[in-house]
């Protein structure tokens, strides 16, 4: 409740400062002309094992405002930041901060599917626009579905299915799965399942560990005495360098797979051990599309790297507000017509065209990769356009 008050009263002051210049005879143009900024909370990991992901995410959306001269709808916008430090325990209250103490109208958050939920609770009380540029899960987009959030990344089911629909295709018969035991790693098995059974294969054992510990010679171990012939996998970031690494180090035959995130944005530390593996992805190398080249150039000026899948989920979360935003002249109070339009938006993504399904989740293509040379190369289309089914979403 206090959320909404004090979200209304910011919006009550724009709208008596202009009701007070047209009672007053004072030109209204004061008033209409100096709107206050759009004020965005950048919710992302600026430590730990995903500060990278984090770190990508906050440059691509500070493109977008730069490309925009800082204003989308003609509203300036401010960025304030807080390190939510991938802490699932400490989400409420960080999200609480940026609503209350900060002010925010909107809130861009987060990479980790655990820290996400803690903002949801947050988000789906006080009705803040919330779009999300990583954190996948299924949830969200599905029975907890909300109005007022918007997701540009994925959910964890698209990717993994991709993943094992491509495996199957392959004749894959018997697989196993490993990852960290949370959400992310849950939603991708469950997806990776559906993808490889609906092609003639299956998942014969999961395998799991806490979040975000690396000791993962115990599961390692495990493996060859599976009699597999591919294991899908999930991690990411500081994590996902460490695993590829021992797991080609530990000399397993079964070719190692999985969601993108395996090898996304870590080819250069992982080296020689990434070599080969095919992963599946919403973006990869040598997309040829011209957003995506005019993007690339741009992003590695600003942050003195390549860009990856988190920082083109960035660009678009941004995009995204500013398809909202120049849709209602910047009057975000506007909500029915802000989220109309961002509900109606299809954008020009350096993925390639993007849309919105009914839940409010992109809608996208999955590329089949291989990693060659230091790039996670496209291969193919493994599903075209596909969206989250939505499962029990009621939007109101
Ligand atoms: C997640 O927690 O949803 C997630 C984190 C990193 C990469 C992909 C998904």
């Amino acid at each position: 409740m206090t959320d909404n008050n004090s979200r209304m009263s910011r919006r009550s002051v724009i709208k008596s400062g202009a009701a007070f210049a047209a009672a007053s005879g004072v030109p209204s143009g004061w008033a209409i002309a100096q709107p206050k900024p759009v004020k965005v909370g950048l919710m992302l990991p600026y430590s730990g094992t995903f500060a990278k992901l984090g770190e990508n995410i906050t440059f691509a959306v500070e493109m977008v405002i730069a490309e925009k001269g800082g204003k989308f709808g003609g509203r300036e916008i401010q960025v304030i930041k807080l390190d939510d430090e991938s802490k699932p325990d400490l989400a409420p209250q960080n999200a609480d901060r940026l609503i209350k103490r900060d002010q925010v109208d909107v809130l861009i958050g987060t990479v980790h599917s655990g820290v996400q939920m803690g903002i949801h609770k947050v988000v789906t009380e006080s009705g803040t626009l919330t779009i999300v540029p990583n954190a996948g899960n299924d949830v969200v987009t599905r029975a907890q579905c909300a109005k007022n959030v918007f997701r540009t990344s994925f959910s964890n089911w698209q990717s993994a299915y991709g993943m094992g629909l491509a495996l199957g295709k392959k004749n894959i018969k018997k697989a196993a799965w490993i990852t960290w035991d949370y959400a992310a790693g849950a939603d991708m098995g469950a997806g990776f399942k559906e993808g490889l059974e609906k092609a003639g294969g299956q998942v014969v054992q999961e395998l799991k560990l806490p979040f975000p510990q690396t000791n993962f010679q115990p599961l390692l171990a495990q493996i060859p005495g599976l009699n597999v012939e591919a294991v899908g996998a999930f991690f990411a970031g500081g994590g996902a360098i460490q695993f590829v690494k021992e797991y080609a180090a530990a000399g397993i035959k079964a070719p190692l797979c999985g969601p993108g995130f395996l090898t996304e944005g870590t080819l250069e530390a992982q080296g020689a051990a990434a070599e080969g593996i095919e992963t599946a992805l919403h973006y990869g190398d040598g997309l040829n599309n011209a957003k995506n080249a005019g993007f690339t150039k741009a992003f590695k000026e600003k942050a003195g790297r390549d860009a990856d899948v988190y920082a083109v989920q960035g660009y678009d979360a941004a995009q995204l507000l500013a398809v909202g935003l120049e849709a209602v002249a910047g009057k975000i109070e506007d909500e029915a017509n802000l989220y109309k339009a961002m509900r109606a938006a299809k954008i020009d993504s350096p993925r390639g065209p993007i849309s919105f399904s009914p839940s409010q989740n992109v809608v996208h293509n999955i590329y089949l990769r291989k990693a060659s040379g230091g790039q996670n190369k496209v291969v193919s289309i493994a599903a075209e356009n596909l969206a989250d089914p939505g499962t029990g979403c009621k939007l109101t």
